[in-house]
């Protein structure tokens, strides 16, 4: 089954060409330089940055998969959750060419692309690795922070998520704090390497306290703001590396430890990671640790790229859906859907 698929729901315009689990082609313009200036995505800058690049990355994205639209079985589109107007293009795009070439869409959600993420192949089918569900999933990127009970294919359960801000967007902000771009995790993850990762001003772990899988980091980044405000510049700048590692730390914690009580609570000892957080090295060590600690295991996405934005996911998402007719019945009626939640695509 070879599909097509496109992703622009933020700041990434992306096409795949994928065959079940392996990735024939995927083509990612990040528009990252566009939005660092402004501090964070700005929507209508993602909108055209993706309307002048789709047709570009479609094009270069079939040429080196080396096919044509016409040897496509489906065409697959992220279509939520996103911003708005990012998400219309790539679905206007997909429209036009299931229209012109009379192919049928197949609709994914965003998230799920991260979930199936850990199991994308490259063009010869490596790495194996074979389908045991139940998983626990940890969603960590900008816009989103949530537990997942992945019980089998396109069969989701949310088991909590952030109330406020997610734990990329928690990093992105002090990184900004502390006076640096957008986006903010990969400094902050250097920074705290430098420190030896070291807890020097312990801030508050959020919501451990309160019995549930939900999170919450807004009160995070307001005592880190309190804490810089009393701090003079010289002594920001003395202690930029341990105050990123603390509150590093902080982030992390906060999310093992809400991960290990999903472990507690479901009983389900394999974990999957995804999202642009996941790449991070500190928080790897800590889930692997914790799931060391609990007799698990767990997958992180096998190539780099796959943490970030990317539509291979999207397509190996759509195959899964594809294969139990999952498909979009009236293309004129498919539109997108900004707040997605992974419950609204659950297969039951
Ligand atoms: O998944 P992603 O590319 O886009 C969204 O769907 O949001 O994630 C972007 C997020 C940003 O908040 C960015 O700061 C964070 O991933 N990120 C990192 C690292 N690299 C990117 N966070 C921590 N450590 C990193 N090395
Ligand atoms: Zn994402």
């Amino acid at each position: 089954m070879i599909i097509l698929a496109i992703d622009t729901s933020c700041d990434e315009t992306s096409a795949a060409v994928t065959k079940g689990q392996m990735v024939i082609a995927n083509v990612v313009y990040s528009q990252v330089l566009v939005h660092q200036k402004w501090g964070g995505v700005v929507p209508s800058l993602a909108k055209r940055g993706h309307e002048e690049r789709i047709d570009w990355v479609i094009d270069s994205t079939l040429k080196k998969a080396k096919i044509t639209k016409k040897d496509l079985d489906y065409v697959a589109v992220t279509y939520g959750p996103g911003l708005a107007i990012a998400l219309e293009v790539g679905i206007n795009k997909a429209k036009e060419i299931a229209s012109e070439f009379d192919k049928k869409l197949i609709a994914v959600n965003h998230m799920e692309g991260h979930l199936y993420s850990s199991f994308v192949q490259n063009s010869r089918g490596n790495p194996k690795r074979d389908w045991q569900f139940p998983y626990l999933g940890l969603l960590v990127s900008g816009g989103h922070t949530e537990l997942v009970l992945f019980s089998s294919h396109v069969e989701y359960q949310i088991l909590g998520e952030t109330r406020d801000d997610a734990a990329g967007e928690a990093l992105d902000k002090a990184a900004r704090m502390l006076g640096f771009g957008y986006p903010g995790g990969p400094v902050i993850e250097k920074l705290a390497k430098e420190a030896q990762n070291v807890d020097q001003y312990h801030f508050p772990r959020p919501m451990v306290k309160i019995n549930n899988l939900e999170f919450s980091f807004s009160g995070l980044k307001t005592s880190f703001l309190y804490y810089l405000q009393k701090l003079s510049d010289q002594e920001k700048i003395k202690n930029l590396r341990f105050l990123a590692s603390s509150y590093q730390e902080a982030v992390f914690d906060t999310l093992v430890y809400k991960t290990n009580q999903a472990i507690k609570k479901t009983g389900v000892k394999r974990m999957l990671m995804g999202g642009g957080v996941a790449v991070n090295a500190r928080l790897r060590q800590k889930v692997r640790a914790l799931v060391r600690t609990s007799g698990g295991s767990i997958y992180f996405p096998p190539f780099s790229y796959l943490n970030f934005d990317n539509a291979a996911m999207i397509g190996v998402a759509a195959y899964y859906r594809a294969k139990i007719g999952l498909i979009v019945q009236s293309a004129d009626e498919f539109d997108r859907v900004p707040r997605l939640s992974l419950l609204q695509s659950t297969k039951n």
